[in-house]
């Protein structure tokens, strides 16, 4: 399989401290990737210069070979990519319906999108909270409608940011068959905490550590890495075995 993203010596500084400090990643097309990482280990600040909503200090990023270093979000966007970030991005006045129509007004006609939208609610599970404002629901659901709007525009690379954040175990495992139904036919790169999560659904898994990569490896691998465990799964390691 080709490689669709690739990064080189990322850099991203704030003030004096280098929050991310020389990546080289590459993602393989069909691939579904998972970082991992202490608090503050850099995977947000690397995650937000590949969806560019920050600039790198220095460093490359591509993308089907063509240079994204420095292009806007919605350029980005617009090359096939969808992106929930870390705080969830939804018209909080709006029904859980309007902001998938909202979403796929983005590239769809009105009759195409209100069709895309049922279709998204169905395969959300969220037909019956259709007409609810989004404010109102409790942060998982809002996690899905996010799913929703950035899938209703059929994206070929899915950047997550803590997908699972804030669910229960049971909306936890309807995340997961979201995902293993696309697993293969989309690429993927998830951020997330959840170790039974990341146990599910990883293939490779990187490992953040202080801005740079500490390891790249299966799930397996990485959690029998003793520098992993000291480096971060000593607060999580308990819950991977
Ligand atoms: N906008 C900012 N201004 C200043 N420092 C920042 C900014 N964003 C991130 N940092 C710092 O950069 C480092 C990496 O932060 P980042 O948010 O990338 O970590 P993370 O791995 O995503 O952590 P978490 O698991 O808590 O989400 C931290 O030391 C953080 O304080
Ligand atoms: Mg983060």
């Amino acid at each position: 399989m080709s490689v669709i993203l690739r990064t080189s010596e990322l850099w991203r500084t704030f003030g004096g401290v280098a929050a991310v400090a020389g990546v080289d990643f590459e993602l393989r097309e069909g691939e579904l990737r998972c970082l991992i990482g202490a608090n503050g280990a850099g995977k947000s600040t690397f995650f937000k210069m590949l969806t560019g909503q920050l600039k790198p200090t220095s460093g490359r990023i591509t993308l089907y070979g063509k240079d994204i270093t420095n292009l806007p979000s919605f350029a980005i966007a617009r090359m096939g990519v969808g992106i929930k970030t870390q705080v969830p991005n939804l018209f909080n006045g709006l029904s859980v319906r309007e902001n998938l129509l909202v979403a796929a007004r983005f590239r769809m006609s009105a009759r195409e999108a209100a069709e895309a939208a049922d279709a998204m609610l169905e395969r959300i599970q969220m037909t019956a909270q259709a007409q609810l404002a989004t404010g109102s629901l409790a942060h998982g659901h809002r996690q899905w409608v996010e799913l929703g709007m950035i899938l209703i525009n059929d994206p070929q690379l899915v950047l997550l940011d803590e997908p699972a954040a804030g669910m229960t175990a049971g909306e936890v495992e309807r995340t997961i068959a979201l995902l293993e139904s696309m697993r293969g036919k989309r690429s993927f790169i998830i951020v997330e905490h959840d170790m039974h999560f990341i146990r599910r659904i990883a293939e490779r898994v990187t490992v953040f550590h202080r801005g740079r990569v500490l390891v790249e490896d299966t799930m397996d691998e990485v959690v029998r890495n003793t520098e992993v465990r000291d480096a971060y799964l000593g607060q999580h390691g308990r819950e991977a075995r």
